[in-house]
């Protein structure tokens, strides 16, 4: 089963190059097995399928939100899998994302470990890459030094230059260590906080020309 639920992540996935790609889902699966063992609670399972799944409704990778739906629908129906299984994997998927998660509470212990996962590969080394990839291909500068931080920003504001990748470490990065649900992934988040610091603050003496 779940070499199958690879092939099919691994072939839609594989060609995107924004920091939603197959390696990024391999890191989710790899970072939510790891944090329900170190936490030795959830059912293993049900989580590496979600995880695997987590980001194949994502509207930004299909041509609608509705789209999206149908895609999984369509390869979850195909596996044959039980109802409460599916429904599982389905309220998962559907509750994890940054907005749809924020204050509301999960509806499982599973969803809180994926949504940890998830969010472990938007910071650190791998989230700065991400971030300036993502940016990249919206067509967003790297830094607007004339802007002032700023918590919430438009994608029309990032495409205009009215905002930056710089802006999205304000606007979400640093905020994601206190966000986690696992006190496993708070201890991992912690690293990779310090490290999103340390790159802000030599960023910026490389901008000043090392004033
Ligand atoms: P995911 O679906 O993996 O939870 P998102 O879809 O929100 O995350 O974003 C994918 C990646 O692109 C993340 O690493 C995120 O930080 C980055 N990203 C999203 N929006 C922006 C932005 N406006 N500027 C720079 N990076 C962004
Ligand atoms: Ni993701």
């Amino acid at each position: 089963m779940i070499n199958k639920i690879e092939r099919f992540v691994k072939e839609q996935m594989g060609e995107d190059v924004t920091g939603h790609d197959w390696h990024h889902v391999e890191r989710v699966r790899n970072n939510a097995l790891l944090i329900a063992a170190k936490e030795n609670a959830g059912d293993k399972y049900i989580i590496e399928m979600a995880a695997l799944l987590h980001d194949i409704p994502d509207e930004k990778l299909n041509a609608s939100a509705e789209a999206g739906r149908e895609k999984l629908d369509s390869f979850l129906a195909s596996l044959g899998l039980e109802g409460a299984v599916k429904q599982q994997i389905n309220e998962i998927v559907y509750s994890i994302s940054f907005k749809g998660g924020q204050g509301t509470e999960l509806p499982s212990f599973e969803a809180k470990v994926v949504q940890d996962a998830d969010r472990l590969d938007a910071i650190g080394a791998i989230g700065i890459a991400r971030a300036f990839a993502f940016g990249g291909k919206k067509g967003q500068p790297i830094y607007a030094p004339e802007l002032t931080v700023r918590e919430h920003m438009t994608l029309e504001e990032y495409r205009s230059g009215k905002s930056s990748s710089i802006n999205h470490f304000y606007e979400k990065l640093l905020k994601l260590k206190d966000l986690m649900n696992t006190e496993t992934a708070r201890r991992m988040a912690e690293e990779r906080q310090s490290f999103m610091e340390a790159f802000l603050k030599q960023f910026y003496r490389e901008w000043e020309c090392d004033k």
